[in-house]
């Protein structure tokens, strides 16, 4: 990876990526006012004093002083050195990053077409936005106030127009200076391969252009003034579009002026542009495909309370579906989620035109909880008058269950499962940990399918392990590796952990296990993903992501038992070690600044007699 990055280039990155998603991936913030908030974690605290301005695009800790831009977060974050915190954030948009090798005239090319190209869907975007408003936009125009647009919808959504002509867009560009291979790079122009020719992708169609979250096009949905096929045409995927990670919408629902509370999921453009024009600003709609996790992710980071809106039928529901299987993995304190379900056939758009602004709102209001969702779902042709129903009908619910992160949604949901079927909380509870211990032992964690016959499942036990670091990949795990395992995905179990650490070994895991203890210690960790995220990068990085990714086998309540058993079994390992060793590390530890305790200290005083005996 020889050469320089261009600065350009790190200017351009940084005007694209947005620190609010950045920090807020490895932070939780708060959205307070036009900034958000959290928890410094370049300091410990107890109120939040870090703040991320999404205007200013900088992170500021009003605790310690610690400041900057994306960039400089990814640094001190993950410890990353420059080039390659550069390299991360560019791999997140998908975009390469050019080196100025000077002599390496094709890096030269590259860098010059990527620059072309984000300047090259701005120009398109005007392109049709001045075509609508000429004398070849004046269908266009029509078709738009038949279906109800206003003036400002239009020009707040940036609508525009693409000319009937095959090569409208494309001469347009080209006498620019901008070369036909970024223009079908940029998803604009559709090369044939048999004829070597390319023409305009969009013609004749409504374009409304897809904008990032700094308000930058990336990329443009067309539709067809009629009955045309097919209705919406997308961009296709690009150097900086990917489909199922943005929303369309999302940065006008940014710039409105009213705090963005809750966001609500439609499926159409014309949806989002409906809601708009009638004051409903929240809504975005993915484009063209299912929600997807990325989606989710990025509208939690915006807002707590994110709306599903569906179309009533079989196949609404049958989204709604999968859209709750991809919401409940996201369920973390704090988060909500609802399904609002319209009356068939009805789309946003019709509804709100028909009905108005207040009575879609209350709509949205009412909409249904996840929990009462899944419940309806799990219920879903079972009678539940049955034993066997009632079994079939908990079973779908703790599969689900299985899915959502530990916190007050889960215990809620089991309370209430534990109510509607009848089964006792401790009964369901014992089946969920079971459940979670199968679907991590089973490999590639393929999903499981819902079967009555898994309540009857055995306990998983792991026989007792040797050594200090046993291989892992044996399938047993050494004492200390057990430990750091527990430890990593239930860090709370650090206050059962005895100290000093001298049962710990002087070995790669035992070091290791010594500086997770002291992070977790000074409470500045209190997620395994931040612990990783530590350690990422390095060799003890791996051994805890390779940790992290074998799930604990035993219900949660006996944890903290077992922590105590492997300190305890260690504590007898180390006892049997020669009488020098011992002595020698007893007094390292003496020499570390680490007080002994009565009992090491009479222990050393023994082992002194003994040792002068000889
Ligand atoms: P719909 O067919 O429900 O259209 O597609 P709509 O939003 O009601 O549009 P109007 O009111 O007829 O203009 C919903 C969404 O599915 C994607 C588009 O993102 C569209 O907004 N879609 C639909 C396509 O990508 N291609 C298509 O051919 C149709
Ligand atoms: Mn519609």
């Amino acid at each position: 990876m020889a050469g320089q990055i261009p600065q350009t280039f790190i200017d351009d990155l940084l005007g694209r990526v947005d620190v609010v998603e950045v920090v807020g991936e490895r932070v939780q913030l708060k959205k307070s006012g036009r900034n958000y908030s959290g928890l410094c974690p370049f300091h410990q605290e107890k109120t939040p004093s870090f703040t991320v301005s999404a205007d200013k695009q900088f992170y500021h800790c009003f605790g310690c002083g610690a400041h900057g831009n994306a960039l400089r977060f990814l640094m001190e974050y993950d410890k990353l050195p420059f080039p390659e915190a550069v390299e991360q954030l560019a791999g997140r948009m998908g975009i390469e990053v050019p080196r100025e090798g000077a002599d390496d005239p094709r890096e030269r090319e590259r860098e010059q077409k990527r620059k072309q190209g984000v300047n090259l869907l701005e120009l398109a975007a005007s392109f049709y936005r001045e075509r609508l408003v000429m004398q070849e936009g004046q269908a266009a125009q029509h078709y738009l106030a038949e279906r109800g647009l206003s003036p400002e919808v239009i020009k707040t959504y940036g609508v525009g127009y693409a000319p009937a002509g095959w090569e409208s867009l494309k001469q347009h560009l080209s006498e620019r200076g901008v070369s036909e291979a970024v223009q079908v790079e940029y998803g604009l122009l559709i090369h044939r391969e048999d004829t070597g020719r390319s023409y305009d992708r969009f013609r004749d169609r409504v374009m409304f252009p897809i904008r990032d979250l700094r308000g930058r096009t990336i990329a443009f949905g067309g539709r067809v003034l009629g009955d045309g096929k097919p209705k919406y045409l997308n961009s296709p995927e690009t150097p900086v579009f990917h489909k199922g990670r943005e929303l369309y919408g999302l940065y006008e629902a940014r710039q409105s002026p009213e705090k963005l509370e809750q966001l609500v999921m439609v499926e159409g453009y014309m949806d989002v542009v409906a809601l708009a024009q009638f004051g409903i600003r929240n809504a975005v709609a993915t484009l063209g495909t299912a929600t997807t996790e990325d989606h989710l992710k990025r509208l939690f980071r915006l807002v707590s309370r994110v709306v599903f809106c569906f179309d009533g039928d079989r196949a609404g529901r049958q989204a709604a579906s999968r859209a709750l299987e991809t919401a409940l993995p996201q369920m973390i304190d704090g988060r909500e989620a609802r399904f609002l379900f319209l009356p068939e056939g009805d789309d946003p758009d019709d509804l709100v035109r028909r009905e108005g602004a207040q009575e879609f709102k209350d709509r949205v209001t009412c909409a249904m909880p996840l929990s009462e969702f899944l419940f309806e779902q799990a219920s879903q042709g079972r009678d539940l008058s049955s034993v066997e129903g009632r079994e079939r009908f908990a079973n779908h619910v703790l599969t689900a269950l299985n899915q959502v992160p530990e916190g007050m949604l889960k215990s809620l949901l089991l309370e209430e499962l534990a109510k509607r079927s009848g089964l006792r909380e401790a009964q369901l509870e014992a089946l969920l940990e079971k459940r979670a211990a199968k679907t991590s032992a089973m490999s590639g964690g393929a999903k499981e399918q819902s079967q009555a016959s898994e309540f009857a499942q055995e306990e998983a036990i792991a026989p007792e392990p040797v050594g200090y670091d046993a291989p892992r990949r044996t399938g047993v795990l050494s004492p200390v590796a057990r430990v750091l395992q527990l430890l990593l995905h239930e860090p709370r179990l650090v206050e059962a952990v005895d100290e000093p650490l001298d049962w710990l070994p002087d070995s790669a895991d035992g070091n290791l296990c010594r500086e997770l203890i002291a992070l977790l210690k000074a409470g500045r960790y209190r997620s395994p993903q931040v612990l990783l995220a530590h350690f990422q990068g390095s060799q003890q990085g791996q051994t805890l992501a390779e940790l992290a990714r074998r799930e604990l086998l035993i219900p949660k309540a006996a944890r903290e038992e077992e922590l105590k058993g492997m300190m305890a079994h260690l504590q007898q390992l180390q006892r049997k070690r020669s009488p020098e060793q011992e002595y020698e590390a007893l007094i390292a530890h003496e020499r570390a600044g680490q007080k002994l305790d009565n009992a090491q200290r009479a222990r050393l005083a023994r082992l002194v007699v003994e040792l002068a005996q000889r």
